[in-house]
């Protein structure tokens, strides 16, 4: 039998903030049990607008209590890159939480998440040492080891997760379909500055120059979006022209792909995508192009 909910494991007015992943866990069954959809949102805080939209998108289920989950999972950062500098505003992360109607939010510690480390881990396959995975060993792992303890943790029946990190977005519907867990996964579309630059915590390292460059990176898609009916060739082309042009843009890699992140088709939907460095701070973004379709 799952225990009576009390006013401090779930409040319909407020959010309830949760550490112990044994509590969150017993509070979801239960409202699950009264009925409810859940939708995690798994985050590692520093939220903004595309935090926002993410979970704006979580309430557009009917009967949704809508759980976030705050934590910076170091098991998702090599050793040379940014995990003691990554931006923690827990107190600000709570109020707009609780400016969108966020039911819960989870906020474990790293000893509560990994109690003995890291032992077991979830391999991501291929695809986990391309692209992001190819200057990013291990990280992949790292996702997806954590992506798959809060479904286990938390419960959810629906995870959202922007497409911004299209890479990792396609990592965990693999991940949902090849290891079974029970619930939906739902894509949304990068929030955006209005020149373009696609929200990302890590904006919050850039100086106003870099701030200024780093635009470069949406409008080299932009930009190929835009030749995409002369097909793969004049999309890369003109994107790499951008890049070319931006001084202080460093280019790691600029790649079309399918929309599964396989090979990219002649003809018809495939995703280009980018990263780059702006200064010290890496930056990625991708959009859909069509292929060929000034063809037909
Ligand atoms: O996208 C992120 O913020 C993180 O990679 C995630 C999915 C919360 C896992 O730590």
């Amino acid at each position: 039998m799952t225990k009576p909910l009390t006013k401090d494991d779930y409040s319909p007015s407020d959010v309830t903030v949760h550490r112990d992943p044994a509590r969150l866990n017993r509070v979801v069954r239960a409202l699950r049990a009264a009925g409810r959809n859940v939708a995690l949102v798994p985050t590692m805080g520093a939220l903004h607008a595309g935090h926002r939209q993410l979970m704006r998108e979580a309430h557009v289920l009917q009967n949704t209590v809508v759980v976030v989950s705050i934590f910076v999972n170091p098991l998702q950062f090599g050793p040379s890159e940014d995990l003691d500098s990554y931006p923690r505003q827990f107190e600000s992360d709570v109020d707009i939480c609780r400016e969108e109607r966020v039911g819960l939010v989870f906020a474990p510690s790293v000893e509560d998440m990994y109690p003995e480390g890291a032992q077991v881990t979830v391999h991501p396959g291929p695809l986990g040492d391309e692209l992001e995975g190819a200057s990013r060993p291990g990280h992949f792992a790292g996702v997806l080891t954590v992506v798959s303890k809060l479904f286990n943790i938390v419960g959810p029946n629906y995870a959202v997760f922007g497409q911004k990190d299209y890479q990792q977005l396609t990592l965990i519907k693999k991940l949902v379909r090849d290891l079974n867990f029970p619930l939906d996964v739902v894509g949304v579309p990068t929030v955006r500055e209005p020149d373009g630059l696609a929200l990302s915590s890590r904006n919050a390292y850039l100086s106003d120059e870099q701030r200024t460059t780093a635009v470069a990176l949406s409008a080299a898609l932009t930009a190929g979006a835009h030749v995409s009916a002369q097909g793969a060739d004049a999309v890369l082309k003109a994107a790499h022209d951008v890049i070319a042009a931006s001084s202080g843009v460093e280019l790691d890699y600029l790649e079309l792909r399918s929309p599964e992140l396989g090979a990219p088709p002649e003809n018809g939907d495939a995703r280009l995508l980018v990263a780059a460095r702006v200064g010290s701070t890496r930056l990625i973004d991708n959009a859909p192009v069509l292929l060929g379709a000034g063809d037909e």
